[in-house]
């Protein structure tokens, strides 16, 4: 009885597992001139025979500036420690950490916040402490994250304080890039052979609001701020407020601030399905990661989604049944948020439903529908995400959100081979080993062009025009291409950079 529970469960749960361990070749499609790639191979064969070198090219050794300490940066300032590729790291605030940094400015981090991703799946080399908890502090991330950066002995090519302003090519096709050092308050200039940008995807200077609404809120004398800005929960005291947005950071916060503001009104736009932390006592991607691969190969991922659904259902509830509009998606679709609190709150009736809030008059929030009535309130929080961008490059040469920008596997220029990015990729996990993933292939690209290898300049030439390969699987398949399955995407990453590291 006991087995057949134990194998339900892991038949039950096995698209999320999906989510993290990837669909495999479960649904193979037949790879013809015009289909997306599905693996690495399928990858490498859109090269033209013209493309393929013959011999070693000439070797192009270089330094790199390394732009941010978060742990995209980290990642590959360890890679190239490795390697032996030089580097400086630059990073604006005075440690390492980025988001994980408890006093770093920009840094979008609220109070008490611990990761969503647990412990066995958000680490870069070594596992987290048994020590920390399943849920990991920002001042555990923290310090897991400088004892990575002493371990690989990344301090001495550091510079804190050091902020890029700007960077552009020079005549001789080198990158010039303007530094603000604040520890001497002073601007200055240096040359370097490549850039790798990994200046972050949720800092502070990338909120993204409706600065209209934002300033109706503010005419209206209401205390109005993206949820980045909300480091004092204590400004919401036994006022009335409003939280705009439905990913995790709208959902954590209403559920934090539902214990101190009077009434929390929770308005969205999209439906979210929410999903529980722990199955059981295991932390819910833990768990998934267990599955045997077995599973995922022999069961029909519609079969898996079902039984996932029933789960997600059995343990949180339908968006609907929660008092959520019918969604516009079916589960894993999007990025499902993670319950830390909301859904009991909710039900208490400390957190209540709104639809999106189209402006502020009369000291009221107006709601989308001529059946809602406008709603007084105190306090709105826009917690309405993020815009990728790269601020200091030229916003013709990175366009990171415009959907007709293509970079190689998400990490290299289309055309500079100078340049190259950590994009945060989204995951139904930890995305720091994926970060690991990216560094490796960043540091073994760069190690094969400073080696001279014939596949960094079959590389550079196929940079412009081949397609990706299909990182998504059938995962996210209503979320923009920075969802990606990570099995899926850390394997062809993994290829590529073993294409490259072979001589
Ligand atoms: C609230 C929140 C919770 C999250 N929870 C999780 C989680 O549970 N699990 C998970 O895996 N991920 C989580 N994430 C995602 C998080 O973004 C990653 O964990 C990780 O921090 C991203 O690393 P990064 O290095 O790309 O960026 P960041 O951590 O943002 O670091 C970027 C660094 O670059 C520096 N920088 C930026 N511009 C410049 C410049 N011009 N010059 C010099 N330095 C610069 C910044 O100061 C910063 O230190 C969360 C994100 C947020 C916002
Ligand atoms: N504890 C944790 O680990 C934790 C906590 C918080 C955040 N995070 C992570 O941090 C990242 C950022 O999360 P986030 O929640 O800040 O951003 P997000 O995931 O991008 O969510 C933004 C939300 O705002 C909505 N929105 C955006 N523009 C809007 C507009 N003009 N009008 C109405 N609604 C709008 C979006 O709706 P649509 O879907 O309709 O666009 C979405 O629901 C994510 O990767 C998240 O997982 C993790």
């Amino acid at each position: 009885m006991k087995r057949l529970f134990s194998f339900l469960l892991l038949f039950c749960t096995c698209p999320m597992l999906l989510a993290i361990s990837g669909d495999k070749d479960a649904c193979p499609s037949s790879f013809g001139p015009r289909s997306v790639p599905q693996n690495f191979k399928q990858w490498l064969m859109q090269s033209s025979p013209s493309d393929r070198p013959t011999g070693y090219a000439a070797p192009r050794p270089g330094n790199y500036l390394i732009v941010g300490g978060g742990p995209g940066g980290l990642a590959v300032a360890a890679e190239f420690r490795q390697r032996g590729l030089p580097f400086v790291l630059v990073e604006r605030s005075k440690d390492y950490g980025g988001v994980w940094n408890p006093d770093n400015p920009d840094s979008p981090a609220y109070p008490g916040l611990a990761t969503n991703s647990s412990k066995a799946t958000t680490f870069l080399d070594r596992r987290m402490p048994d020590s920390f908890p399943d849920y990991p502090t920002q001042a555990d991330a923290h310090r897991y994250l400088f004892e990575f950066a002493k371990r690989h002995g990344l301090r001495a090519n550091t510079r804190f304080q050091s902020k890029v302003i700007a960077a552009s090519k020079d005549l001789f096709g080198k990158w010039e890039v303007t530094l603000y050092d604040a520890s001497r308050d002073k601007t200055y200039q240096e040359h370097f052979d490549g850039i790798i940008s990994a200046n972050g995807a949720f800092q502070k200077d990338a909120r993204r609001f409706s600065q209209d609404l934002m300033d109706q809120a503010k005419t209206q004398g209401l205390l109005a701020l993206h949820s980045a800005d909300c480091q004092d929960f204590e400004a919401f005291r036994d006022k009335v407020v409003l939280v705009q947005g439905a990913g995790n950071s709208a959902l954590e916060l209403a559920a934090a601030l539902s214990g101190i503001a009077r009434q929390v009104y929770h308005s969205y736009r999209s439906t979210p399905y929410i999903v529980p932390l722990y199955i059981g006592k295991t932390p819910a991607d833990e768990y998934f990661a267990k599955t045997p691969e077995w599973i995922l190969r022999w069961i029909p991922y519609s079969l898996q989604m079902g039984f996932f659904s029933r789960l997600q259902r059995k343990l949180i509830g339908e968006p609907k049944k929660l008092g959520f509009r019918e969604p516009n998606h079916r589960l894993m679709e999007r990025l499902p948020v993670s319950d830390r609190g909301y859904v009991e709150a909710l039900r208490k009736g400390s957190i209540v439903l709104r639809p999106n809030v189209i402006g502020f008059s009369d000291g009221q929030a107006n709601f989308e529908g001529a059946l809602n009535p406008p709603l007084p309130v105190d306090a709105v929080v826009f917690a309405t995400g993020y815009t990728r961008q790269v601020p200091y490059l030229d916003r013709d040469l990175v366009r990171l959100e415009d959907p007709d920008f293509t970079m190689p596997f998400h990490i290299f220029h289309p055309r500079e081979t100078g340049l190259a990015f950590m994009t945060e990729v989204i995951v139904p996990k930890g995305v720091w080993p994926t970060f690991a993933a990216q560094a490796r292939a960043i540091g073994s690209y760069y190690q094969a062009r400073s080696m001279g290898r014939p596949s960094a300049s079959q590389f550079d030439r196929m940079r412009s025009y081949a397609q990706n390969p299909d990182f998504k699987g059938k995962l996210f398949q209503k979320a923009d291409r920075y969802h990606v399955d990570p099995s899926r995407y850390d394997r062809m990453l993994l290829d590529f950079s073993r294409w490259m590291d072979s001589p």
